[in-house]
């Protein structure tokens, strides 16, 4: 690289999950600086720094709440202390708890908001103010908004909210050469799609899908390293990554 050649830097959060983990290790391939962000597992986060280091990438871990404000712009400042900015925003960290709307706990309803909504809200806001020209910013929705599956009402009432904020955020945008778009996996295999289900539901799920296998999280990582580089005029969209199966 010259010395007049900017470094591409990215933030993913949820880094320490199974989508961020293999995001993280996807923009690094490409060359992208990456800030590694986790909430509680300090550990997983510095295990996706270290691989990327030893691939000959660069990356930071850096730890917070996606809805606290302090704490997200202290990550954003990190990562433009270590690599000079930032140009790409990769927001997957969210949760999904699944009940029957009728049985559904209005508290778990709650959390699932204030990470999944106001958690991308506050990320938007500070990749909003700081991403720069040519940059994109990826929010994460799930292919549930379609299939409307029983028990994910709470889940997908957030993402809905997602997807609906991705295009107002893009005409926001305007001027700054910088996309906005949402991904929207299908089942994919980590932590949140496996715990909590049986050995039938998951091969259940994996058949559903036409090429008929879970998503990996490799798969999804590259619908991201689509958005973060080459996907210039793919603006305010929210795509599906499932497989085919919504
Ligand atoms: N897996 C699927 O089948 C699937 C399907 C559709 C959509 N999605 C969406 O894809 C995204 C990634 O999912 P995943 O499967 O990779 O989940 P995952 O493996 O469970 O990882 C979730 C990540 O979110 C972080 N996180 C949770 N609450 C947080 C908070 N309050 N503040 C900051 N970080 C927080 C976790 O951090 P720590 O572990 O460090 O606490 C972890 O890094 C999510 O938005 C999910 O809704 C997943």
């Amino acid at each position: 690289m010259s010395s007049t050649e900017t470094t591409r830097t990215a933030l993913v959060t949820g880094g320490s999950g199974g989508i961020g983990r293999a995001a993280a290790l996807r923009l690094a391939a490409d060359g992208i600086a990456v800030g590694v962000h986790y909430a509680g597992n300090k550990a997983r986060a510095e295990e996706v720094v270290s691989t990327i280091e030893a691939g000959g990438g660069r990356a930071i871990a850096v730890g917070g709440d996606v809805a606290e404000p302090a704490d997200m712009a202290a990550a954003f400042d990190a990562v433009e202390q270590a690599f000079g900015g930032v140009d790409v925003v990769v927001h997957t960290a969210g949760i999904m708890i699944l009940a029957p709307l009728a049985e559904l706990d209005l508290d778990d309803l709650d959390r699932m908001h204030r990470t999944n909504i106001r958690g991308t809200v506050v990320v938007a806001q500070e990749a909003a103010r700081r991403v720069r020209t040519g940059g994109a910013i990826i929010a994460f929705s799930t292919s549930v908004t379609r299939l409307s599956f029983p028990t994910y009402g709470g889940y997908v009432a957030s993402k809905g909210a997602v997807e609906a904020l991705v295009p107002v955020l893009a005409r926001e945008m305007r001027g700054r050469d910088v996309t906005v778009n949402a991904v929207a996996p299908g089942p994919t295999a980590t932590p949140l799609f496996l715990d909590g289900k049986s050995d039938e539901q998951v091969a259940g799920l994996a058949k559903a899908a036409p090429l008929e296998r879970l998503g990996r999280p490799e798969d999804i990582a590259e619908a991201v390293a689509f958005l973060a580089g080459p996907a210039r005029w793919v603006n305010g969209q929210t795509l599906f990554a499932n497989g085919g199966l919504a």
